[in-house]
């Protein structure tokens, strides 16, 4: 790192100087200089092939730490993770043949450099301050980036049932996954569908009813091209019209009004509290048994290890036993759903 910013400095200090030169020798005047730009010469200061390499290479450098740092689905990934790589590599290379020729154009004394006058040293003044202003932020930056990078994140847990009852079905040949989430609550199941073909086989049928508030409130939508290849079938829904949606308007028992409910299932449910009773009452109607319908129960926990009784449940703590509990667990507990 410490090299990198020595041959940065070097390469940024020799451009300043020859920019300098260069507004100094047309009179300090924009229209000469300007000028400059329209002959061949001046035009190859802009547009020379060095120029073009390190634009490309700098695009594949920044398209590929986009890619480390997010997870938006961009085309041909690995290429562009290999080639921004090697870009990387080019471009240190590169800045050190770069800065190599520099130190030596500055000790045979052909480096172009402006006359220092006065007028001259209040403008390398000015431009030193923008570059070390400059130099500074990418600094913070990197220090930023560094820091986070060697952050130390505290988890506790699992604690808990922790899982959805995978187990308990062969979902390669007998059963269907019926999901109904609400909100944030496909996170939790979000897991699965990423690793549906392991956890459930790759003939298995998923069906998820999924409701938002809004279309931007839809949590992974990039990934719901990806989940349908796996044979994973999503309906959506959102509470109120917006101008871009064209799909079902409601709640999410309006998708129950629209479309048929995967035969031989077990529902998994994750949502709101208030979401249950409503989705509940359409899946009795749809014939689910109360075993094959699992739900998480949302609690305010504290201790996390049964023993603070703020999440109590009848007689299980969501903290412990849950906090996912088939319908026939809990549907006689007052207050549970
Ligand atoms: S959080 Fe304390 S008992 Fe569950």
């Amino acid at each position: 790192m410490i090299l990198f910013g020595i041959i940065w400095f070097v390469r940024t200090v020799k451009a300043i100087l020859f920019w300098t030169y260069l507004w100094q020798l047309k009179d300090y005047h924009v229209g000469r200089f300007l000028d400059h730009f329209q002959t061949e010469k001046g035009r190859s200061l802009i547009f020379n092939k060095l120029i073009v390499l390190k634009a490309g290479m700098l695009l594949f450098l920044g398209a590929s730490l986009f890619l480390l740092f997010t997870d938006f689905p961009i085309p041909a990934e690995s290429f562009i993770l290999s080639m921004g790589i090697g870009s990387g590599g080019g471009l240190f290379l590169l800045y050190i043949l770069e800065a190599a020729r520099t130190t030596q154009d500055l000790v045979r004394k052909r480096l172009r450099l402006p006359i220092f006058t006065k007028k001259i040293l209040l403008l390398l003044g000015i431009n030193a301050s923008v570059f070390i202003g400059i130099a500074l932020l990418l600094f913070e930056f990197t220090l930023y980036v560094m820091n986070a990078i060697g952050d130390k994140v505290g988890i506790r847990g699992p604690y808990g049932n922790g899982a959805w009852p995978l187990d308990k079905y062969d979902f390669k040949t007998q059963k269907n996954l019926f999901i109904a989430v609400g909100g944030l609550g496909l996170i939790p199941l979000r897991a699965l569908m990423l690793g549906k073909d392991d956890f459930l086989g790759k003939d298995s049928q998923v069906q998820i009813f999924y409701g938002a508030r809004s279309p931007e409130e839809m949590l992974f939508r990039h990934e719901y091209g990806r989940w349908k290849e796996r044979n994973i079938q999503m309906e959506l829904t959102v509470d109120k019209e917006c101008a871009d949606w064209k799909g079902c308007v409601g709640l999410i028992t309006a998708l129950f009004d629209k479309h048929e409910v995967l035969q031989n299932s077990v529902a998994f449910l994750c949502g709101p509290p208030v979401m249950y009773k409503s989705v509940l009452a359409k899946l009795k109607k749809f014939g689910f048994a109360d075993e094959d319908i699992y739900l998480s129960l949302e609690r305010r926990m504290h201790c996390g290890l049964g023993v603070c009784q703020h999440c109590a449940v009848g007689s299980y703590y969501t903290c412990k036993d849950g906090p996912i509990f088939s319908y026939a667990q809990v549907k006689n507990i007052p207050g549970a759903i």
